[in-house]
């Protein structure tokens, strides 16, 4: 099977999206972009400093260009993206992300996210209690991780050499 130009990493905050984003980057060769980075280098601020003078809705905006952004360099050179927790939102995003597979889903049981997330420090969304906040999002956004990606990966029992096997696996590169 020829490879892609782009594989695209989806899941909640800490489901692994950038750690295994980068070890599949490097297994292929391939160039890696992270959507949070990308949107933090742009805005010269942090995501928790956007998200307080801009809110979600400026947040989302940069996120959204961001995506678009990165399916435009995989026309330069193959990458592997992780994208931000909550791009699936956008029906614009969406329908960009069905145009570009695979993508991947990280699927992770809320125990397991809220495990990884700690205090959730860093992650707006997050504040006051974060395992009932990860939970909640989880089941939100279910239904649009699963129109979205065309491979699932479960990551629960899985160490990040696993995931990443999985995940070159699922795109046919293994
Ligand atoms: C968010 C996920 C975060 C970051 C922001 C909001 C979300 O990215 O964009 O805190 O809505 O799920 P990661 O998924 O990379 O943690």
């Amino acid at each position: 099977m020829a490879l892609p130009r782009s594989v695209v990493l989806v899941g909640m905050m800490a489901s692994g999206k950038t750690t295994t984003g980068e070890a599949v980057a490097r297994r292929l060769g391939w160039d890696f972009l992270d959507s949070d980075r990308q949107v933090e280098e742009r805005a010269g601020r942090t995501v928790e400093e956007i998200w307080e003078a801009e809110g979600e809705a400026g947040f989302r905006h940069l996120e959204a260009d961001a995506l678009a952004d990165a399916f435009e360099s995989a026309g330069e050179r193959p990458v592997v993206i992780a994208a931000a927790g909550g791009v699936v939102l956008d029906p614009r995003n969406r329908a960009l992300l069905k145009e570009h597979p695979p993508v991947v889903w990280l699927r992770a049981r809320p125990a397991t996210l809220a495990g990884r997330a700690g205090t959730g420090a860093g992650r707006p969304l997050l504040d006051g209690d974060p395992a009932a906040a990860l939970a909640r999002l989880a089941d939100e956004r279910r239904p649009f991780y699963e129109e979205v990606a065309g491979v699932v990966v479960d990551v629960d029992d899985l160490r990040p050499d696993q995931v990443v096997d999985s995940i070159l696996e699922g795109i046919g590169a293994r």
